[in-house]
């Protein structure tokens, strides 16, 4: 059986290329998810995709991963660094996660430089836009141990 992998998009990921694109870029949501399709395939893996701006649907959905995910992918976005919540429920599931960002939340405002959720999660990258989700995708596969095809 193929193993799952959910990728979560916190809030306001869904307005991503309309986004302020001089901090975000100008890649749609729908674009980032359909170049993580391509790279899965590689690896046959299957993504599930869920982007809320609720706190509590997002919580909800990493709990719910236990049963059904091998590792979870997660821009919190501005969640990052409020949300005692998610980086609970990160810890609770027990999952080998992976936090993104498209932007350096190092090289901007204060209030960006602390990630609740980084120290429960097994890595963070931040900072190579969309290419930090498939950085974070191609970490996750070498955590699960997976080769890609055609790789040596
Ligand atoms: C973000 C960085 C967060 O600080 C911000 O609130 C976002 C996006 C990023 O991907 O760069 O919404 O997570």
């Amino acid at each position: 059986m193929t193993k799952k992998i959910l990728v979560i998009h916190g809030p306001n990921l869904d307005l991503l290329g309309e986004r302020e694109p001089q901090v975000y870029g100008k890649v749609s949501l729908e674009q980032i998810n359909q170049s993580l399709e391509k790279l899965a395939q590689l690896y046959s893996l299957t993504l599930e995709f869920f982007q809320s701006n609720h706190e509590g649907e997002i919580v909800s959905r990493i709990g719910a991963a236990k049963k059904d995910c091998a590792a979870i992918l997660i821009n919190p976005a501005a969640y990052t660094h409020t949300s005692v919540a998610i980086r609970d429920a990160v810890s609770a599931v027990k999952l080998p996660t992976v936090e993104v960002h498209l932007s350096n939340i190092y090289a901007r405002e204060a209030f960006r430089h602390q990630s609740l959720v980084a120290p429960v999660a097994h890595g963070q990258i931040s900072g190579f836009g969309a290419m930090s989700y498939q950085l974070g995708l191609l970490a996750i596969c070498d955590i699960l141990g997976l080769q890609g095809k055609g790789s040596s």
